[in-house]
């Protein structure tokens, strides 16, 4: 075995660990000034005006509906074709997801579907930017009902664009993810995004156990010796400071990491247009794409294996692959719950079977990429 090509690597280093100098010497941990300059930069660069540091994208879903008041006999649309996080939160809340098919060509939520899913229940659509490909949100807007929120599931989507606007303020309020397989790290983290004033001071509130202020004001506010009023049942969703730190110093690398991707995912699709077999994933023409991942589609008729031994073939090689991601409706906990059969949604059932990431990020060079190529054409 020649190489070993991880399937995703997170780009930190001496920067981000000199970053954490600070807040571990002035002994500032928590939330704190460095997650207010995260939160600053982030809202900044993706032009919505607040933001708001989570403990992951997953808190940061849950935060959103909850300061929806979303609750018990209310639905929410979710594709299927996503992880399943996406989903959990929905039950978190007590309100029961509403699985929709997928788009095979796009990995995204099928409009058509959501317009046959609406019901008197149905309280707000998530819309997953899957792998940093924004959804077609005027599409999905054109079929809801006037007044129906959607909420975007931008865990994937740090830097993509749609329609020149950014992703986290295309919908009522976005969550993204900074689990190290996403294009910036904060080991782990979620940045929550709104341009609704209200949305916004709720879910700063249930962040931090429903206080009505900060701990941040209670230290340097007027009276720092009184408690907070809690007033609501929240959680607590802060991000550290030491992750905090370690954010500003990855978001300033984020427009060079997702252009550099942009330029390897070119090169693929040009590299990889001989293999009939596979099909590469969708450049938009409505956007920038943020690669979190390049997912390929397996063509089950014509490819030379079927998908899994692909993998293992690769896998031999010293090269990782992983499917895009799962099928929501075929999980065993999901299948149990809402009693679903595969083909209720092919398009995901499809795309749990045969989508295939391929090695892209900021740590592979050049020859990496060409041996992931060969490696693929050998199979052809
Ligand atoms: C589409 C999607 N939603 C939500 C999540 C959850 O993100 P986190 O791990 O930050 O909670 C992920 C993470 O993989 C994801 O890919």
């Amino acid at each position: 075995m020649s190489r070993q090509i991880q399937i995703s690597l997170p780009s930190t280093g001496d920067d981000e660990w000199q970053a954490t100098r600070e807040p571990l010497t002035t002994g500032w941990l928590t939330q704190g000034p460095k997650v207010a300059q995260f939160e600053k930069n982030f809202g900044e660069l993706h032009h919505v005006k607040h933001a708001l540091a989570t403990t992951s994208c997953t808190t940061g879903l849950h935060l959103i509906l909850a300061a929806m008041g979303i609750g018990p006999g209310d639905e929410v649309i979710v594709p299927s074709f996503t992880w399943v996080a996406t989903a959990n939160v929905v039950l978190y809340c007590g309100a029961t997801p509403v699985l929709v098919d997928v788009d095979r060509n796009t990995y995204n939520i099928d409009p058509a579907d959501v317009a046959r899913k609406l019901g008197p229940r149905t309280k707000a659509v998530i819309a997953v930017h899957l792998f940093g490909l924004c959804a077609d949100m005027d599409a999905l807007k054109a079929v809801l009902p006037a007044g129906m929120p959607v909420i975007e599931d931008a865990a994937c989507a740090s830097g993509a664009t749609y329609k020149g606007a950014s992703a986290g303020g295309l919908g009522l309020a976005a969550a993204f993810s900074f689990h190290p397989r996403k294009s910036i790290t904060t080991g782990e983290g979620g940045m929550v995004t709104t341009n609704d004033d209200r949305l916004a001071e709720v879910a700063s509130m249930l962040r931090n156990h429903g206080a009505a202020i900060s701990e941040e004001q209670r230290h340097k506010g007027p009276r720092p010796y009184l408690l907070a009023e809690f007033n609501l049942l929240g959680f607590n969703y802060r991000m550290t400071d030491l992750q905090g730190a370690v954010g500003v110093v990855q978001l300033a690398k984020l427009t060079r990491f997702v252009a550099e991707r942009d330029e390897w995912a070119a090169w693929y699709v040009r590299e990889l247009a001989a293999v009939s077999w596979l099909r590469m994933p969708q450049r938009p023409a409505h956007g920038n794409h943020a690669w979190q991942a390049f997912v390929t589609y397996v063509d089950p008729d014509t490819a030379p294996m079927p998908r899994n031994e692909i993998m293992e073939y690769l896998q031999r090689k010293g090269i990782s692959t992983r499917p895009g991601t799962h099928a929501v409706h075929l999980l065993g906990y999901y299948r149990d719950r809402l009693g679903m059969k595969a083909d209720d949604l092919p398009g995901a059932r499809d795309c749990d079977a045969h989508t295939m990431a391929i090695p892209l990020h900021n740590r592979m060079v050049a020859e990496d990429y060409r041996y992931v190529v060969e490696a693929i054409k050998e199979i052809a």
